[in-house]
């Protein structure tokens, strides 16, 4: 049975502790298992950083090197990726750069002689030589990913910068981060995913019935199912991340305001937009993230405001609700301008390359994978070789829905299904893209600083997991 909606509070992750030394900022994580409470009255057995779920929150300063030290206290292998860092590729939480439990000294699956492993633990060095933005971390083993992260081991990291905080948009407690996902449980409480082989170890990939990718019937945010924030009526600032495995979301909020859209995005996957802009609803697919202001100074004390989900079927047409449970003063404004972000002059392209995403058809002889221009993942192969500092045109090519993701640097969509500019839910920077079937979509891409091998791939963990991968090797 399932628990009622509404019906739990909100949580907020936990905001991590640094300590300033050498002008850097660091950090000491522990991936662990731990039992917590996400279903009222059962224990939830889970991977978590600091045993956690979702993972205690990194805020770094732009410009301000970040080190976290990660513990595998866990009984597998783990691989932190940080998601939407511009990050040297040592650091980068590449597929196989195992960072191995205490004591294990056996080579795991998937091992590569390219693999950089690790034992007992790794700091991973961020230098955060990038602008304020809503980014995330979660494990990126090679073949287990899905597994790993529906677990647990997702956590958000969020970069401030100067002209983000000169802005008078909604701050402190009215700047909440949103983790949604979904997930399914059993009778005890405990998360069910339909792993071939649940010690994540030796065979990966799901049963056949789960293909297109794991859902859940419970929607969490962040880790609560269904919960309620109470608001003042007031602007606030939400920064939504879908770290859903597979399910996409249109949300909505019911009632909307009298007058006016929902939701005034401010941001994406890679920060601010150029300006604000109105979206009557937010579809997000796994990865991507909003950096909306919603204003609960167009209700009235005492309205509730529930934010659905449109392709939701049963309880998951819910997500949350917020409670306007009192009047207050409101300083926030919402700029004209937010800050000046730079075009990427698609013209410019010096190459254009096309990645076809695509499940693999027995005539390849297989008919459980996903591919990339037919190739299943090999950690050791180099697909793409972009050249550091130029532009490039990047064209995606689909048969069902992909969320696409590029490591290392932020892309802009210059074209969505035929027509030029971004689509409503493209603007601004973005490292995550959501390519419906049969689409294509084409972006404008930069890398910049960092020479060294790269993934990019689909964010449905499960065609992830199913080698829907392809490794880039940036060079001078
Ligand atoms: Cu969010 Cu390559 O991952
Ligand atoms: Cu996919």
């Amino acid at each position: 049975e399932l628990p009622k909606p509404f019906n739990v509070p909100l949580p907020i992750p936990r905001v991590a502790d640094a300590e300033r030394r050498n002008g850097a900022d660091h950090y000491a994580i522990t991936q662990r298992t731990a039992e917590i409470e996400i279903l009222p009255g059962k224990k939830t057995p889970i991977l978590g950083y600091d045993g956690e779920f979702p993972g205690p929150t990194i805020v770094s300063r732009s410009g301000t090197p970040t080190v976290v030290r990660h513990t595998n206290a866990l009984d597998i292998p783990v691989v932190v990726h940080l998601h939407g860092g511009h990050t040297p590729s040592v650091s980068d939480g590449f597929p196989t750069d195992f960072v191995m439990p205490a004591g294990s000294h056996e080579l795991p699956h998937g091992h590569a002689a390219s693999g950089r492993i690790k034992h007992g633990h790794f700091d991973y060095e961020y230098p955060m030589k990038q602008r304020a933005a809503t980014l995330w971390y979660h494990d990126h083993r090679m073949d287990f990913t899905g597994p790993t992260v529906y677990h647990g081991l997702a956590g958000f990291h969020l970069i401030h910068d100067d002209e983000e905080d000169a802005l008078p948009l909604p701050k402190d407690e009215r700047d909440v981060p949103l983790m949604i996902t979904d997930r399914a449980f059993d009778g005890d409480g405990a998360f069910v995913y339909p792993a071939l082989d649940p010690t994540m170890l030796e065979e990966p990939g799901v049963e056949d019935d789960y293909m297109a990718g794991v859902l859940g019937d419970v929607v969490l945010v962040n880790g609560a199912p269904w919960p309620e924030l109470e608001v003042d009526a007031a602007r606030y600032r939400f920064r939504i991340l879908n770290a859903s495995n597979a399910r996409r979301y249109r949300l909505q909020l019911d009632p909307g305001p009298s007058d006016g859209d929902p939701f005034t995005q401010v941001g994406s996957d890679g920060g601010l937009l150029a300006e604000p802009h109105g979206l009557g609803d937010i579809l997000i697919a796994p990865a991507e993230r909003f950096d909306v202001v919603v204003d609960f100074g167009k209700y009235d004390v005492g309205d509730t405001v529930t934010m659905r989900n449109g392709l939701g079927d049963g309880s998951t047409e819910n997500v949350m609700r917020f409670r306007v449970v009192r009047k207050a003063s409101d300083d926030s404004r919402i700029p004209d301008t937010l800050s000046e972000v730079e075009e990427l002059d698609a013209d410019a392209a010096t190459v254009t390359r096309e990645f076809e995403f695509a499940r693999a058809t027995s005539s390849t002889g297989h008919d459980d994978m996903w591919l990339i221009n037919g190739k299943p993942y090999d950690p050791e192969r180099v697909d793409t070789r972009p050249t550091l500092g130029e532009i490039e045109l990047w064209r995606f090519v689909t048969d069902v829905h992909h969320p696409v993701h590029v490591h290392l640097d932020p892309f802009q969509v210059v074209r969505r299904g035929g027509r030029p500019g971004p689509g409503t839910y493209d603007e601004g920077w973005k490292d995550t893209v959501d390519i419906r079937p049969g689409e294509v979509v084409e972006v404008a891409i930069r890398f910049a600083d960092y020479a060294g091998m790269y993934v990019m791939h689909c964010h449905n963990l499960e065609h992830e997991d199913m080698m829907m991968m392809s490794n880039f090797e940036t060079m001078e």
